[in-house]
């Protein structure tokens, strides 16, 4: 295990991205973080991160950073169109980075952030063995994550490929965040009938299991993060409901309504997912929290939290 590194880090100020931040700091590791937004990119550095102003579809402005780092995680995504062609282009410019830092005779690592949603609606429980699917919204994932791997194969970078499950904690980010956001205004949607599972992970035990896998040399490969608690969508909604000052009206939108205003996002949200971790697991990964409806009234605390700070 090495112990204090140098990281490259994409994503700093995303949902994601700074929880792997404050994991990273906690563990005395050396951050120097892509941002795009000069304000943030200050803040960073009040923190003592090395910030570097640019943008993913610029790896000029960011490419030699990134190849003096021991260990790059890519955990920026841009939410447009464009964002799996960026995402496309980033991977290229980072895992470049990274051949030409093993080329000096020093181990490298690259980490990669994709998501459960490559499985598609599991056929029982799936492991990081199990066949991708993907659902639609995230079909252009399966390529890159296959272009990570396949870089790892030769030896000189170690890659890895994370698949967070849906993110909850934190604040008022994300699938969740949303959902406590819309039970305290009084109405929540849900896709479909909410007998189906989804697979979830507390953001800090989500970051922990990114270092983990930034700092031991042997990881690589494809790393499942959820808690396991294969919670039904209508358990989390009604245990969000129960904890709000005023029941919120609760809709169940027909799956094909639901697509017609929200696209193929709604085919991910009608989606059944059981998911396991076992590799990640054998890398001593323990999730603190292990499921949404058990910590509503946490999530809320931190919500609360998030919203002073901010
Ligand atoms: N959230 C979840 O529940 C979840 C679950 C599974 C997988 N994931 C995956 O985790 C990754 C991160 O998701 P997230 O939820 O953290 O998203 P997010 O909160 O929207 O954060 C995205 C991050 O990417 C940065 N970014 C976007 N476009 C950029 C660009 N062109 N150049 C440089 N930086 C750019 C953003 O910077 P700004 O601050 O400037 O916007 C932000 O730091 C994604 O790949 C996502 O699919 C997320």
């Amino acid at each position: 295990m090495w112990h204090f590194m140098r990281i490259f880090l994409t994503g700093a100020t995303g949902y994601v991205g700074s929880a792997v931040l404050d994991a990273l700091l906690r563990g005395g590791h050396t951050v120097t973080a892509l941002v795009r937004d000069p304000e943030k990119a200050n803040r960073l550095s009040l923190r003592g991160v090395h910030p570097i102003v640019g943008e993913l579809s610029a790896p000029k402005s960011y490419a030699a950073a990134a190849e003096v780092c021991e260990t790059i995680v890519h955990a920026a995504l841009e939410p447009s169109k464009r964002g799996p062609d960026v995402d496309r282009q980033a991977i290229d410019a980072l895992l470049g980075a990274a051949i030409r830092h093993a080329a000096k005779g020093q181990p490298v690592g690259f980490v990669y952030t994709s998501d459960v949603w490559v499985l598609g609606n599991t056929a029982g429980a799936a492991g990081e063995d199990a066949p991708v699917r993907p659902t639609p919204l995230v079909a252009w994932r399966a390529e890159h994550e296959k272009i990570v791997l396949d870089a790892g194969r030769g030896r000189m970078v170690r890659t890895a490929v994370v698949r967070p499950g849906i993110v909850y904690g934190g604040g008022a980010r994300g699938i969740i965040g949303d959902l406590l956001k819309d039970a305290a205004n009084g109405l929540v949607r849900v896709v479909g009938d909410g007998r189906n599972r989804w697979a979830c992970v507390y953001d800090r035990d989500l970051a922990d299991l990114f270092v983990k896998i930034a700092v031991s040399p042997d990881a690589s490969g494809i790393y499942h993060a959820n808690d396991e608690a294969d919670e039904r969508v209508g358990d989390i909604v009604d245990a969000v409901a129960r904890h709000a000052k005023t029941a919120p009206d609760v809709r169940h939108v027909p799956l094909d309504e639901a697509r017609s205003k929200m696209g193929p996002y709604a085919d991910a949200l009608a989606m059944n997912q059981i998911v396991r971790s076992p590799r990640a697991r054998d890398l001593g990964w323990v999730p603190t929290l292990r499921s949404v409806a058990g910590s509503v009234a946490r999530l809320l605390e931190e919500f609360r939290t998030a919203r002073e700070a901010a």
